[in-house]
C-alpha cells in the first residue's frame, strides 16, 4: 500500500493542459465493443489505466488479437468468441464487470468475472436480475448480487425494461444484451444517464434509437458491426480535478484540451460555474460525441450551492466539489444521492470522515450531505479506502494545506498520469 504527502504551494499557475487521463468509460466500450464487429477496430489514445487494461485484457482472453503501442491500440476479434481458460479479472472496475455481464450473457460459453476485494462486495443484483429475466443464466455469492459471478452464456429474449435506477453500467449491459435478443428490446430510465454506449455503436451501425416515449429501442445485430476508428477524448471527470483546484487557488488558470463535451459528463463544470468559478466550453469537433476544450479561472471566494438534480451526471465529480463545497460562503447540500454509497467506496462516508478530519463541519444523510464552508482546511490523514476518486480530491485540498494519503495506488485504475500533472500546478 502506497502512501503519499503533498505539500502545500497554493501559487498561482496558468496551464494547458493537453495530458489529462483519456477517457474511461469510453476506453472501457472500445475494448468490448471492438469484439462486436468482424473487422479490426483502431483506437488511439486508450487509457492506460488498471480498469481499462483489464477489460482489454479480457477481450484477449476471448479471443480477440490486441496489437499494442503505447495508447495506440488495434483490436481484431475473433470469428467467434472463445471460452476462456482462466476467470475474466476485472480488477476495481464496475463498469467492466457489468457492461461484460451484459455480453457475455449473450455468448455461448461458461465465464467468470471476478474482481478486487473493493469490486467484490459491490451491488451486481442492478445487471443480474434484469439479466436473469430475459433467460441469462448467472449466478454468484448471495444469490448472484456478489462477484465472482459465474455467467453461463446463451439465448435471451427481447425485454421492456424501466429501470429503477439511472446508471450506464446498468443501462449498457442491457444493451449489449438486447443486441443479441430474440426480437426488438426497450429500455427506459428517467435521467439520460451517459450514453457513450448508444452513441458509439449508434457509429458503429448497431440499431439503437430513443423513442418519443423516452424508451432505448434496440434491434438485433443481423450482422457483425463496423469496426470502431476513434480518437478517445480526454476524461472530463479527470480533469475535474484540476478544475477544483484552479477554483480554489487565487489568480490561476486552466485550459483542459480535448475532452468529451457530452452534456452527460460535464454536470460538475456547470455546478462549480454556478458556484462563482469562471467556465467556458469550446466546442471543436464532434466524433461519436461533442469534444473540445474547457478553460477554468480563479473567479473569488466560491459560493455554496444546492445539488438535488441530475445526480447521475455527477456521482463521479461529487468528491471533488465536496472540496470545493467546504471552501464555499455558506452551507452547501447535496441530496438525492444515495447511489454514492455503492461506488468504489461509500462515497458519503469517505467524503465525510475525510472532511472532518480536516476540520469542515459535515451533516449526514441517508443520501447525502450537508457541507458548512469556511476558509480554510487544515492537514490530515487521509485514508482513500481504494477510492481513486477520494484520493485525488484529498490530493488536491492539500496544495492549499498539505495533506497524507494513505493508500493511493487505486489512483492508477483511473488516472496514472494524475502525480505529474499536480506536480506542474505546484512547480
Ligand atoms: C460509468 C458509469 C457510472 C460511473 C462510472 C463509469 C460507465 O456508473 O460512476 O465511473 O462507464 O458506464 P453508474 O452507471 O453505475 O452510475
Amino acid at each position: 500500500m502506497k502512501n503519499i504527502e503533498i505539500n502545500p504551494s497554493q501559487k498561482p499557475f496558468n496551464l494547458i493542459c493537453e495530458d489529462i487521463a483519456p477517457d474511461k468509460s469510453i476506453s472501457h466500450r472500445c475494448a468490448m465493443f471492438s469484439l462486436l464487429s468482424d473487422r479490426p477496430s483502431k483506437i488511439k489514445n486508450f487509457l492506460l489505466g488498471e480498469d481499462t487494461l483489464n477489460s482489454l485484457n479480457i477481450a484477449s482472453q476471448l479471443g480477440a488479437e490486441v496489437k499494442r503501442d503505447g495508447g495506440s491500440i488495434e483490436i481484431t476479434p475473433p470469428k467467434k468468441l472463445s471460452e476462456p481458460d482462466d476467470i475474466l479479472d476485472c480488477g476495481n472496475g464496475g463498469t467492466g464487470m457489468r457492461l461484460y455481464a451484459g455480453l457475455l450473457a449473450g455468448i455461448d460459453g461458461s465465464f467468470v468475472l471476478t474482481g478486487d476485494k473493493y469490486l467484490r462486495h459491490r451491488p451486481m443484483n442492478r445487471v443480474v436480475v434484469p439479466l436473469r429475466n430475459i433467460g441469462a443464466l448467472i449466478d454468484g455469492r448471495e444469490n448472484g448480487n456478489l462477484a465472482p459471478l459465474v455467467i453461463r452464456g446463451g439465448t435471451l429474449k427481447a425485454f421492456n425494461y424501466t429501470s429503477p435506477i439511472d446508471s450506464a453500467q446498468v443501462k449498457s449491459a442491457l444493451i449489449l444484451a438486447g443486441l443479441q435478443g430474440d426480437g426488438k428490446s426497450y429500455y427506459k430510465e428517467e435521467l439520460l444517464s451517459r450514453d457513450h454506449t448508444e452513441r458509439m455503436l449508434r457509429g458503429m451501425g448497431a440499431e439503437i434509437k430513443t423513442n418519443s416515449d423516452g424508451f432505448i429501442e434496440i434491434t438485433p445485430m443481423d450482422k457483425p458491426l463496423n469496426p470502431l476508428n476513434i480518437t478517445v477524448p480526454a476524461d472530463p471527470s479527470s480533469g475535474f480535478f484540476f478544475a477544483v483546484c484552479t477554483s480554489i487557488t487565487k489568480d490561476s488558470s486552466v485550459v483542459i484540451k480535448n475532452v468529451t463535451l457530452n452534456p452527460t459528463r460535464i454536470e460538475a463544470y456547470k455546478i462549480l460555474q454556478k458556484m462563482g468559478a469562471n467556465i467556458d466550453f469550446i466546442e471543436k469537433e464532434n466524433i461519436y460525441e461533442p469534444i473540445g476544450d474547457i478553460k477554468i479561472s480563479y473567479n473569488g471566494k466560491l459560493k455554496a450551492v444546492k445539488v438535488s438534480k441530475n445526480i447521475a451526471w455527477l456521482i463521479d465529480e461529487l468528491p471533488a466539489l465536496s472540496i470545493a463545497m467546504s471552501l464555499a460562503d455558506g452551507t452547501s447540500i447535496v441530496t438525492n444521492a444515495k447511489e454514492l454509497r455503492v461506488k468504489e467506496s461509500d462515497r458519503i462516508d469517505s467524503v465525510l470522515i475525510a472532511l472532518t478530519a480536516c476540520g469542515v463541519k459535515t451533516i449526514e444523510h441517508e443520501d447525502g450531505y450537508e457541507i458548512i464552508g469556511g476558509d480554510r482546511l487544515q492537514k490530515a490523514t487521509i485514508n482513500s479506502h481504494g477510492d481513486h476518486r477520494i484520493a485525488m480530491s484529498f490530493a488536491i485540498a492539500g496544495t492549499l494545506c498539505g495533506m497524507k494519503i494513505e493508500d493511493i495506488d487505486c489512483i492508477d485504475t483511473s488516472f496514472p498520469n494524475f502525480f505529474e500533472i499536480l506536480n506542474s500546478v505546484q512547480k
